[in-house]
């Protein structure tokens, strides 16, 4: 088994370096799959109240025989519940069987609602209550981020955005290194809209895995390991889940870490958490 170094945030909550992505996988077949994910490893589980699988996240920790202590499940704030935050967390954790989440992020910042402010301030609350022991936000822009640290004076451990290597995200980054906030990756591997084979197909991807004797998928890993984001990759194979924490035996050199974030031609259209209205 890999073993997996640690970030530690802002807050103090020491976390894997790398997490299990957890979206689309439900029911028995999700138990199954989250279980492996488990057995190979991973001690942190990413789910949200979207992806309407918190019963099969709880289920598969409490399955896994590990104590509660050991694994870290992080979850979401849908947008529609942007001012219902508290009872929304705690019928969440009904959901999970768990008594807190490790990590709880809010999913969108909806910013035609512009409730998201109310919503960071009840997050405070949950952490200041113990419902959540860290506390975040998903796909928010230096715009929100300012306005949540200006309004409420305390900014988020995690910032969770779609990243990879033709979206690598050189702005964003940035601001959330300086200030002191870990990036988190959603479709690490390109997964969003179907690209992971598009991505893992890019020519400097497949030499660099040759070179390395990795896979494509472990190359993009190891990527965002030594940019100083951390990637929340998902698979429903043991095999591929495996693989995708083997990433701490190489290492990529400078030239190559700049050379696959300059893939990001900024030609292709991402989603834009301005616009995106995710309830
Ligand atoms: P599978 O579940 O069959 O392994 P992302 O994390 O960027 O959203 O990408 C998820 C997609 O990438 C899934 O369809 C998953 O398929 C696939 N995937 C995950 N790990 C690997 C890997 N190591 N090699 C190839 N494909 C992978």
């Amino acid at each position: 088994m890999s073993h997996i170094p640690t970030i530690t945030l802002r807050d103090g909550l020491a976390v894997p370096a790398v997490g299990f992505g957890t979206a689309g996988i439900r029911g028995a077949a999700g138990v199954q799959a989250m279980t492996s994910a488990l057995a190979q490893g991973y001690r942190l589980l990413d789910t949200a109240y979207n992806y309407e699988n918190e019963g099969t996240v709880g289920l598969a920790v409490k399955r896994s025989g590990l104590p509660r202590a050991d694994v870290l499940v992080s979850s979401k704030l849908p947008g529609r519940y942007h001012d219902h935050a508290i009872a929304t967390i705690q019928e969440s954790l009904y959901r999970a069987g768990l008594d807190y989440f490790d990590i709880y992020l809010i999913h969108w910042p909806n910013p035609q609602r512009d409730l998201y402010v109310e919503a960071w301030q009840a997050l405070i609350d949950a952490q200041r209550f113990g419902l959540v022991r860290s506390i975040g936000v998903s796909n928010f822009l230096p715009e929100h981020l300012d306005r949540l640290e200006k309004e409420t004076g305390v900014l988020p451990a995690i910032n969770q955005i779609e990243l990879h290597p033709l979206h690598s995200q050189a702005a964003l980054r940035q601001y959330d290194a300086e200030h002191g906030i870990i990036t988190e990756a959603w479709s690490p591997l390109g997964g969003q809209g179907g690209r992971t084979k598009p991505v893992q197909a890019l020519p400097l991807i497949q030499q660099l895995a040759e070179k390395y004797q990795k896979s494509p998928a472990q190359v993009i890993l190891r990527w965002e390991y030594q940019l100083g984001v951390l990637p929340l990759p998902l698979s429903r194979n043991t095999g591929r889940q495996a693989q995708n924490l083997a990433i701490f035996d190489f290492a990529l050199t400078d030239a190559e870490v700049a050379a696959i974030t300059a893939l990001d031609d900024n030609e292709e259209q991402f989603v834009d958490p301005r616009e995106h209205e995710e309830l």
